[in-house]
């Protein structure tokens, strides 16, 4: 009788706990998903018919030169308090109170490098934090790199903070509770060699790291490309082990007969070929990492018309999507894709999209379990087996080898969003043209059927022709009907579409007006609020106010 009583007691106190932890408010510790297929799940506590209650709920205005290309984040610390983390091209992260919008930590954390050194100044006037950081929850931590430079007393170069030699990335590691530096970090990446070439050196100053990054168990994953397109750059991705701190780099074009200069000027001298993808995450199953290589130079050997098997052994990579995989060797390259119509494609490069990775679950044939897809500036999307990504020119008569390529009516910045519910959707968003939704057929991959059809197109046209956001998909607990797909928009602000659409068309839902939006922009989501930086550069928080915790 006791033991029982004793026994029951104990159930409830784990089902009690387990209820807490059900009940925890939602939060977003990375941009979108691992997998980047653009699907953050159900429980944010957000449907159609909460957004008839949407308002602005409080917006946070930064220091006049402060632009944020990294998106922000949210997590909930263990008082239980929910903060919103930012950080800027000024090297300023701050949390932010979720619920009022109030300041709780601010911190320079590194001065910015003064970017008229790079010989433009189209991000900002200083270069600090672009890629979206990742958060550690069971940490309480964010990881991020901060562009700054090199103490004066170890100036490679004459000239202070200004020239690109001076100028290198760190590695931080902050608790998101007070902001101070974990210990031992930050790690300092710059100045040695990559894995797979010796004779190239890491040198941040000439590189600028913008797609948002990756974890993957201890493992952060960044991808580096070129910074204003200029000097001797090789795209380079870095591994980092968050508890050993070993770091990995591994170049896009490295080998023997790779280009490389000790001219640091020299404009695509080190081959180029950088991971950009306007600032998309590099994509994952889990296990191995998948992204999107831009231009390289002319003379890419393995890139005329002869075939190239996408899992033959490459050393160098351009207009490509990669798939690598991290071993105690280093970054290891399984697999490639590159289109077949690249070298006339006028310089629209695939390199501009991301990949997103398909859920399995929804996404599947007979013969295909695993489908990825990817887009670009050339104004296609490729439906790809992620098992077989297709080399160069391996199908019939030098073409393609995807599942499936669809033609856009304009150019693509970032990537598509998706919806594994109600049969399946992906989105993608061109430039000039309107948002548009396909279809996952039922009997795909029977080869009469094409695996995506046109489902549906927003009445309203993109105004624009780069900057327009990724798709993002939220549905209320996965309850059919509850789908919603925003969308960011650099002179609309944000918009939300019902997930199916209706009769061929997006059925646009109301929202508060936001004034525009950032470049290539995507909304975080975090119990019952949608978080953007808006075209003021305003961090604005939306959801249905009064009634959070009522809902909830
Ligand atoms: C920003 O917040 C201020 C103060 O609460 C408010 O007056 C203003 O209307 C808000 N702006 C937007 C765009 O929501
Ligand atoms: C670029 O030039 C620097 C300076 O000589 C050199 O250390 C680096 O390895 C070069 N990188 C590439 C990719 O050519
Ligand atoms: C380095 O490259 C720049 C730009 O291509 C060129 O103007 C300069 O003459 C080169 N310097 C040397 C020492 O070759
Ligand atoms: C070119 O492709 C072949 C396989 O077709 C491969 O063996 C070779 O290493 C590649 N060359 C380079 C420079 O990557
Ligand atoms: C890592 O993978 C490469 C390529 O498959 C292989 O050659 C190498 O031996 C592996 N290294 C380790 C330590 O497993
Ligand atoms: C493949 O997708 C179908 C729905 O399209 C689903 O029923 C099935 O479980 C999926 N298969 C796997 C192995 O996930
Ligand atoms: C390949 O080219 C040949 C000769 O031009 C043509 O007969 C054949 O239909 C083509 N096959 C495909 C799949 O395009
Ligand atoms: C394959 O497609 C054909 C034509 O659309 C259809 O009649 C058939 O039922 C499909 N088979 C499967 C297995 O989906
Ligand atoms: C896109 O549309 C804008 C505004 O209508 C126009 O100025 C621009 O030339 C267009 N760009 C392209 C690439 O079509
Ligand atoms: C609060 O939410 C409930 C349930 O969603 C709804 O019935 C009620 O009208 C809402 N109240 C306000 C003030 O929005």
């Amino acid at each position: 009788m006791h033991r029982t009583r004793y026994f029951l007691a104990l159930v409830h106190f784990f089902l009690s706990l387990a209820s807490l932890i059900d009940s925890a408010p939602s939060d977003s510790p990375r941009d979108a998903d691992i997998a980047q297929s653009g699907y953050v799940g159900g429980d944010h506590n957000i449907g159609p018919e909460s957004l008839s209650r949407f308002q602005h709920l409080w917006n946070f205005t930064f220091k006049p030169d402060e632009k944020h290309y990294a998106r922000p984040l949210v997590h909930t610390l263990a008082s239980g308090k929910q903060i919103v983390f930012t950080a800027s091209t000024e090297n300023v992260v701050r949390t932010i109170d979720a619920t009022t919008g109030e300041i709780m930590y601010e911190r320079q954390v590194a001065p910015p490098w003064p970017m008229a050194g790079a010989y433009c100044e189209t991000v900002s006037k200083n270069l600090g934090i672009m890629g979206t950081p990742v958060i550690y929850p069971e940490y309480d931590v964010a990881f991020f790199f901060v562009k700054s430079y090199i103490d004066a007393r170890d100036y490679r170069v004459p000239g202070g903070a200004n020239p690109p030699l001076n100028s290198v990335y760190y590695f931080y590691a902050v608790y998101l509770d007070g902001l101070g530096d974990v210990y031992k970090f930050p790690l300092f990446i710059d100045d040695v060699p990559a894995d797979n070439d010796e004779r190239k050196l890491f040198l941040g100053g000439l590189v600028l790291q913008r797609p948002s990054l990756l974890s993957v168990g201890d493992v952060v994953y960044a991808g580096f490309g070129g910074l204003c397109d200029a000097f001797n750059y090789t795209g380079t991705l870095v591994a980092i082990n968050i508890n050993t701190r070993t770091i990995n780099r591994w170049v896009t074009q490295g080998g023997p007969t790779s280009p490389w200069t000790s001219n640091w000027t020299k404009w695509h001298g080190g081959g180029a070929g950088g991971i950009w993808q306007s600032g998309m995450g590099l994509a994952s199953d889990g296990h191995d990492v998948f992204f999107s290589i831009d231009n390289g130079g002319t003379t890419d050997t393995n890139a005329s018309s002869i075939p190239v098997q996408g899992k033959s052994h490459q050393d160098i990579l351009s207009e490509s999507i990669a798939r690598v995989s991290l071993n105690d060797s280093g970054v290891q390259l399984l697999d490639f894709f590159r289109p077949a119509d690249y070298l006339s494609d006028a310089g629209q490069d695939i390199g501009s999209g991301g990949v997103s990775i398909l859920d399995p679950m929804t996404f599947n044939t007979s013969a295909v379990p695993h489908i990825g897809v990817s887009t670009g500036r050339n104004a296609k999307v490729y439906v790809q087996n992620l098992d077989e990504l297709g080399g160069y020119r391996t199908g019939a008569n030098g073409t393609d080898t995807v599942l499936q390529t669809i033609h856009l009516r304009g150019e693509v910045f970032g990537g598509i969003g998706s919806y594994p519910l109600e049969g399946g959707y992906i989105y993608v968003n061109p430039g000039n043209a309107s948002l548009v939704a396909y279809r996952f057929s039922a009997s795909a991959g029977n080869g009469s059927t094409e695996l995506f059809a046109l489902a549906g197109t927003a009445e309203t046209e993109n105004t624009h022709w780069g900057g327009g956001g990724i798709p993002t998909v939220t549905s209320k607990n996965g309850d059919p009907g509850s789908g919603i797909v925003w969308v960011t928009d650099v002179q609309r602000g944000l918009l939300a579409y019902k997930a199916v659409p209706v009769d061929g068309k997006l059925v646009e839902l109301a929202l508060p007006k936001v004034d525009g939006a950032v470049r290539f922009g995507r909304p975080i989501f975090g119990d019952g609020k949608v978080y953007l930086f808006d075209g003021k550069g305003r961090l604005i928080a939306l959801g249905a106010s009064g009634n959070i915790t009522a809902a909830a």
